[in-house]
Order: structure tokens, then sequence, then C-alpha cells
């Protein structure tokens, strides 16, 4: 069993479609093992994002991260981190296979629905960031 951390992103949340979402991992053996609702401080997504910060794409991604409320999630399952990488599609919404959740849900690379760790070691600190052991169960 692995658990990875997931962020349903304020576009997503802005659409209506928090639900839609969550049964695509529902539906594939993913379990919601802690959920919840916030807004990130501009701190919070700098820090979330600290890897990309030499990115030229960096200020943006804070900006839309900061844009609206987003829901974060531990997501429980076999495989969990690459299932849940595969239920997203890539990055890039229209290079996202048919019927993944950025295919279907999401605009730009930017506004790309979700997030999903890339790796169980980051999923531990990614979860770590938003959950206290207490509240994944
Ligand atoms: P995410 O999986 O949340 O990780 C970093 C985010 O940066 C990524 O999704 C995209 O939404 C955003 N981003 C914007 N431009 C790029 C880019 N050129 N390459 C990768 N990520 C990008």
């Amino acid at each position: 069993m692995e658990q990875t951390l997931s962020i349903i992103k304020p576009d997503a949340v802005a659409k209506n479609v928090v639900g839609k979402i969550i049964d695509r991992f529902e539906s594939n053996n993913l379990r919601v093992a802690a959920i919840k609702k916030l807004c990130l401080t501009n701190e919070d997504a700098a820090r979330f994002y600290a890897v990309h910060k030499e990115r030229p794409f960096f200020n943006d991604l804070v900006k839309f991260m900061t844009s609206g409320a987003v829901v974060v999630l531990v997501l429980e399952g076999e495989n969990a981190v690459a299932k849940n990488r595969e239920l997203m599609g890539a990055t890039n919404p229209k290079e996202a296979e048919k019927g993944t959740i950025r295919a279907d849900f999401a605009e730009s690379i930017d506004a790309n629905a979700v997030h999903g760790s890339d790796s169980l070691e980051n999923a531990s600190i990614e979860i770590a960031f938003f959950f206290a052991k207490k509240e994944v169960a």
C-alpha cells in the first residue's frame, strides 16, 4: 500500500467538479485517507513548489495556486503514486490521454486541474506539508 498527495486546483474547484474528480480516484481503487479544503497563502504555495523556484513559470504558478480554494487529499492504494499520475494524465492537458482527469477537466498547463506527487519520497514530504499524522486515517 502506498499513499500519495493530490491537490484539486483552483480551476477545478471553481468549476464545481471536486466530486467528479474524487470519483475517478475511488473508482480506480484509490481511497481517500485524508481531505481538506483551504486557501493557500503566497508563502504556502512558494514553499510547496520550492523545487520550481528557478523556473520561468514559478510566479504564475504561485499566483494561480493562490487564486482560489484548493482541495488537498491523501490517496491510498496499491501503487498509489503511479496510479494517481496515470489517472491525472500529462501535465499539459493538450497532451493528456483521453479519459484522464486533465484531458477531461483542465484548460491549460497552468490551470491543469490537479497536482499529484511524482515519487514515494515526495509523497511523504507533501503529505506532511498539509496533514498531521492523526488526520490521515
Ligand atoms: P504540477 O503537477 O502542480 O507541478 C508544477 C506545476 O507547474 C504544473 O503542475 C503546472 O501546472 C505548472 N507549470 C506551468 N508551466 C509548466 C511547464 N512548462 N512545465 C511544467 N509545469 C508547468
